[in-house]
C-alpha cells in the first residue's frame, strides 16, 4: 500500500520542531531541518537537557526491571543524514511499503531525540507485540510519559503503519490523557495534523 499521507506541500522544515501546547509535533506535515541537531545523550541517545527523555526512558527501564521485565533499546537519535538514507533504502522486509514505516528526511521524530525504539528479549519488531515488555509498556508507558506513536488503524491519521516498536516522549502530563493502552494519536490529542 502506498503512503496514506502524501510528502508534505506545506509542512515548514524549521530549525526547531513546531511546538503546540508544549509538546513537539514532527509528521508528513511539519517538519523539521537538516540544522536541527539537539544534542542528545550518550546512552539511550535522547534529548538530555531542557527535556526529560532521556532521564524518562532510563526510569521507565528501571520501572520495567522491577517488574521482572528486560526493554531491550535499539534506536534513539538518527540525524537527518542517516534518515535521509534510510528513507533512500528502507529495510528490505517492508517491500514496496518503505514510505509507510521510515519518514522522509526532516520528518522523523527520532531527528528530535524524542522517540525511541525498542524490542524485548524475547521478540523485537513486528514479534514485540507477543512479549510481556510490550503488554508492559501499554499498560505503564504513560507513566513515565511515553506513548506508542504509531498504533494499528491509524495510518490514515499518522501516514505510517502500526510500529509496535515506537515510543515518543511526550512528558506526564501529557501521557495521563493517552493513559494506558491507548490507541490515541498525537494528531489526535493536538487536535489536527
Ligand atoms: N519509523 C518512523 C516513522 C520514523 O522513521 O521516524
Ligand atoms: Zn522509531
Amino acid at each position: 500500500m502506498a503512503c496514506l499521507l502524501k510528502r508534505p506541500a506545506s509542512g515548514a522544515a524549521l530549525d526547531t520542531p513546531l511546538t503546540v501546547n508544549g509538546v513537539a509535533l514532527i509528521n508528513h506535515q511539519h517538519g523539521v531541518s537538516k540544522n536541527f541537531t539537539p544534542k542528545v545523550s550518550t546512552t539511550f541517545r535522547l534529548i538530555a537537557e531542557a527535556d526529560a527523555a532521556y532521564a524518562a526512558y532510563a526510569a521507565m527501564v528501571k520501572d520495567a526491571k522491577r517488574a521482572g521485565l528486560t526493554i531491550v533499546w535499539r534506536v534513539g537519535y538518527r540525524s537527518y543524514a542517516t534518515q535521509k538514507a534510510l528513507s533512500a533504502n528502507p529495510p528490505p522486509q517492508y517491500g514496496d511499503d518503505g514510505d509507510s514505516y521510515v519518514a522522509p528526511p526532516g520528518h522523523s521524530e527520532h531527528q528530535a531525540g524524542l522517540a525511541v525504539d525498542v524490542g524485548s528479549p524475547s521478540g523485537r519488531g513486528v514479534s514485540f507485540p507477543k512479549t510481556k515488555e510490550f503488554a508492559w509498556l501499554r499498560a505503564n508507558s504513560y507513566k513515565d510519559g511515553f506513548v506508542l506513536r504509531y498504533p494499528a488503524g491509524k495510518t490514515e491519521i499518522t501516514g505510517y503503519h502500526y510500529e509496535p516498536w515506537h515510543y515518543r516522549y511526550i512528558g506526564p502530563d501529557a501521557a495521563a490523557a493517552f493513559g494506558p493502552t491507548s490507541t490515541l494519536t498525537l494528531e489526535e490529542y493536538l487536535g489536527g495534523p
